[in-house]
């Protein structure tokens, strides 16, 4: 067992504990505190060639904070979303109880907690899944017109033994002309035909994919991402690619930050909406919210990219539709403005709207951090599972003194019962 310490989010030396060896069927874990910093976490972990194994876009989030919801980005469709790469807990419940759990001992607080929005207890320490850590990464983005080949591609993607580390994609509309320069950053393979290549006014969708590779076998992973590459159907001359260190590639969304930081863009409200929609309804949702709901997506980011039902753990507290592929859909907007396209209000009514059609339309939708603010609707998200979810809080948070800010459980309304 190795030891080192880590710099927490509170400037706290904390202790961080690595067991395993990653290697010879050992399976790596860390041990790291719950409010623990993801980035902190993959610095320590990196010293020993090892890193966590499914992430979130940006990682300047807490380990507990991210356990409590899910934790998804582009490696969920291969090694499923955070939560199912946690081997232990320890919580202090709502009681005061320090329980130490795992899908072995006190599992049903160990699985409630587990996208449970802090209702049961405090994370105060979670055993990471780590394996070793790829040194460098091929990151590629390829843009299509047809929402229908970009998707194919994806979901065959994630299907396929062989294939991408991570596959993500994101939905550029720019009816009205403008457009976020998506491309910064990126080196075209052809300059030349890329520097011709525009939407007019088109809805484009951009699968964005990387390959991990040691620096010594870069051969090998260009041969690899050429046979890839050569069953897509994306626009030719559109291929982008650069290679980055895997620190570089996983803090990515760091690097903008620190620019939207720069010009003072990145404290400003972000009314975010995030979907999951059933694979069966993914094209009347498209048809219908880029088509005719969204006029662009100057505002901020709209990712869309396919995972497998199977590799969520249905005895956690999670909540995502009934079909073996879902998408997750985030509207990332921003809200720089007090008043107009750029405003809070702009924002909300068009995610009202988005929500409103998924209600109407029976599209199957589960809200991703949902922000529901009265019990009758919490109720509604949870469906079958609500029953499960109340229990366990009566069990592990009898006074429902736990994360009210969610307003799931109202304090008044919870008897004494014990
Ligand atoms: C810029 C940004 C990018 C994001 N990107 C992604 C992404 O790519 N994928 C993704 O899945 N999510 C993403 N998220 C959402 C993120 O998973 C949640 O916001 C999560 O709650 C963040 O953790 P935090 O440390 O900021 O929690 P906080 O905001 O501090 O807490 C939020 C809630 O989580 C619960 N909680 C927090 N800590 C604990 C704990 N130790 N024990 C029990 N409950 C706790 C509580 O209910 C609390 O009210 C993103 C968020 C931001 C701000
Ligand atoms: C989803 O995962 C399961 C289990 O690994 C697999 O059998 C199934 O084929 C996958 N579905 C798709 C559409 O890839
Ligand atoms: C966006 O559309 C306008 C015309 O509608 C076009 O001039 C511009 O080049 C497009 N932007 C990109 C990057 O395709
Ligand atoms: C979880 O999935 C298993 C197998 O698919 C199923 O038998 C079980 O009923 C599910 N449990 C819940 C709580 O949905």
């Amino acid at each position: 067992m190795v030891r080192v310490s880590v710099v927490c989010c509170l400037k706290l030396l904390l202790l961080l504990a690595l067991g395993g060896s990653g290697g010879a069927g050992v399976p790596a874990y860390v041990d790291a505190p719950g409010g623990a910093l993801w980035i902190n976490v993959l610095h320590e972990t990196l010293k020993h060639g090892l890193a966590p194994k499914s992430w979130t876009d940006y990682l300047h989030l807490t380990v507990g904070g991210t356990l409590s919801n899910a934790g998804v980005s582009g490696q969920a469709f291969r090694q499923g979303p955070q939560v199912s790469n946690v081997n232990q807990l320890e919580i202090v419940t709502g009681r005061g109880d320090v329980v130490t759990c795992s899908p072995e001992e006190n599992s049903d607080l160990f699985y409630g907690a587990l996208g449970g929005l802090g209702q049961f207890g405090i994370i105060t320490r979670a055993r990471i899944a780590l394996e070793p850590a790829p040194k460098m990464v091929r990151w590629i983005r390829v843009l299509y017109s047809d929402f229908a080949s970009f998707t194919e591609d994806q979901e065959a993607l994630i299907s396929a033994e062989e294939t991408f580390d991570y596959i993500e994609g994101f939905v550029i509309i720019n009816r009205t002309g403008i457009l976020n320069n998506w491309r910064t950053s990126f080196k075209p393979q052809d300059p030349v035909q890329a520097s011709h290549f525009q939407s007019d006014g088109k809805v484009l969708y951009c699968l964005e994919m990387t390959k991990n590779f040691d620096p010594d076998e870069a051969d090998i992973m260009e041969q690899e991402v050429g046979v890839l590459l050569s069953r897509l159907r994306y626009i030719q001359s559109t291929l982008f690619h650069t290679d980055v260190t895997y620190l570089e590639f996983l803090d990515r969304v760091h690097s903008s930050e620190l620019k939207l930081r720069a010009q003072g863009l990145w404290e400003v409200p972000h009314p975010w909406l995030n979907l999951l929609i059933p694979r069966s309804t993914i094209h009347r949702f498209a048809r219908e919210v880029f088509g005719k709901i969204l006029k662009d997506s100057n505002n901020g980011p709209i990712l869309l990219y396919p995972v497998n039902r199977s590799k969520w753990d249905n005895r956690t507290s999670v909540v995502i539709p009934e079909e073996e592929i879902f998408y997750l859909v985030g509207f990332l907007s921003s809200a720089p403005s007090a008043s107009g396209h750029g405003s809070v209000e702009h924002a909300v009514s068009l995610n009202d709207k988005i929500v409103d059609f998924c209600d109407k339309a029976g599209v199957g939708m589960k809200q991703y951090l949902a922000p529901y603010t009265t019990q009758q609707q919490w109720k509604a998200h949870f469906g079958a599972r609500w029953e499960t979810f109340e229990r366990r809080k009566h069990m592990y948070d009898p006074l429902a003194i736990l994360a009210p800010g969610q307003r799931i459980f109202p304090k008044a309304s919870l008897p004494m019962s014990s």
